[in-house]
């Protein structure tokens, strides 16, 4: 048995006693079966569809380890084009982002329009005569499709469509970008930064780890950067939207309770939350929630919450994060990670989430630099020969029948699994059951996306 077959038995037979074995953050032949099995696979996050608001936009993105062009042709469609040339692989876009109406290959001058069909080539005639440009275009993901602007693509033509794929996660993400009729933006390029951790970390973080918060960001309540006690910030829900989907919501027990609402957004913005694309359930736990923080597998990760650009600036506003765990070999992860606002805010606003976000959620944000030291250790013990001479199983028990105070919520009004108490790993153990089951599952079948 192969070491990687060997790691995901124990997985799957580990997680029903909230075990995860370490090897899967370092091991290579893991790694190289997530590219395939997961990335090749799943839905994955790209791009905002504010990024390209113009025809001939386009962004530069990633599928595993893979280049895509994300574009806006110039009937507004967008596509995502693998950025390969068709004559000999070059890649073809040099550049992370701008406006086009061609791409056009560096080494012999094939050049594609923004649908990446061939439109021309030097000395065509004479080097193929009459060969067709059909057919020689790029390469294109099998399926594109956005929500809320979130753009996804999936390279299996099997895959299930996007809202199937998502589940009950769709449920929680119209309750944060489908609060007004004029949905969200992005504010800025995404920040970039690569750090020696697996991809994963992240994604298991964003999950809801919520209980990494009173040890290793400590500062940030001591700088009073973040409005809600520790204890406090731990009551609220976790959720298993649906099978590899988590999130976690800190949430006031009543809508009178003091402190944020609305994840902290100002309040005339919230004044233009309703129940017109929404239900009565999605906009009170929007109302009531302090920190909504969400993974959608494999690694799309979304955090709203309210801050302070260094503690100082009260009250503190709304910050709303979205990022990628881009995986860049076992042992590295480039971190994407942009600044979402709502449409309708005033330019004061929106220039002072992404302020307090910057303040907080990038590579010299107070929260960020406290997550990234840890994840680089898991990735090195995932490396260790210890750990696999001494068979090492990490402990993801928490919130087990009989493991601390959390319980399951059988009135909860949103799909999925709820616990309340955020002191809780059902969450890591839903995105870890799926993965195993994506490893595993054969090309063109699919591990159930329900629970039922
Ligand atoms: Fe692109 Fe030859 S490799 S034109
Ligand atoms: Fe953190």
């Amino acid at each position: 048995m192969t070491r990687s077959e060997q790691l995901l038995d124990q997985l799957t037979e580990g997680l029903d006693r909230g075990e995860v074995p370490a090897g899967i953050f370092g091991d290579q032949e893991i790694y190289d079966r997530e590219l395939r099995s997961i990335f090749g696979r799943c839905w994955v996050f790209l791009a905002h569809e504010s990024e390209i608001e113009a025809k001939g936009d386009y962004v530069l993105r990633k599928i595993g380890e893979d280049n895509f062009i994300v574009v806006r042709d110039e009937q507004g469609e967008i596509h995502v084009l693998f950025d390969a040339c068709r004559h000999r692989g070059v890649q073809v876009c040099r550049s992370d982002s701008g406006n086009t109406s061609h791409f056009r290959c560096p080494y012999h001058g094939w050049t594609y329009n923004t649908k990446g069909d061939l439109v021309g080539a030097p000395l065509w005639r004479n080097a193929f005569g009459g060969m067709p440009k059909e057919g020689n275009g790029l390469a294109k993901a099998a399926r594109v499709r956005s929500y809320h602007g979130l753009i996804f693509a999936t390279l299996d033509p099997s895959a299930p469509e996007l809202e199937d794929y998502l589940g009950g996660m769709a449920w929680y993400l119209d309750l944060l970008f489908g609060l007004n009729e004029h949905g969200i933006e992005i504010v800025g390029a995404p920040q970039r930064f690569v750090i020696d951790a697996n991809w994963k970390s992240g994604s298991d973080n964003f999950a809801g780890d919520d209980y990494h918060l009173g040890t290793l960001h400590r500062s940030v309540w001591e700088i009073g950067a973040f409005p809600v006690p520790f204890r406090e910030n731990m009551m609220g829900y976790h959720i298993q939207a649906s099978p590899g989907h988590s999130l976690s919501f800190s949430m006031a027990p009543t809508e009178d309770e003091p402190g944020p609402k609305f994840f902290g957004f100002p309040e005339d913005l919230a004044a233009t939350f309703d129940t017109a694309r929404i239900s009565e359930h999605q906009l009170d736990i929007a109302r009531r929630s302090r920190v909504m923080v969400a993974n959608v597998f494999p690694n799309f990760s979304i955090l709203a919450l309210p801050m302070t650009e260094d503690g100082t600036n009260h009250p503190p506003t709304g910050v709303m994060t979205i990022r990628t765990w881009q995986p860049h070999g076992v042992g590295q992860v480039e971190i994407w990670n942009w600044f979402c606002v709502y449409k309708n805010m005033t330019p004061e606003q929106k220039d002072r989430a992404y302020r307090a976000g910057l303040g907080t959620f990038s590579m010299g944000g107070a929260f960020e630099m406290d997550d990234t030291e840890p994840w680089i250790t898991v990735g090195r013990t995932g490396r260790s020969v210890a750990a696999e001479l001494l068979d090492f199983q990490l402990n993801y028990q928490m919130g087990m029948p009989g493991v601390g105070i959390a319980k399951e919520v059988p009135d909860w009004p949103g799909p999925g699994i709820a616990y309340w108490t955020r002191y809780e790993e059902g969450v890591q153990r839903n995105l870890y059951r799926f993965y195993a089951e994506m490893m595993r599952v054969e090309q063109g079948a699919w591990p159930r996306l329900t629970f039922e």
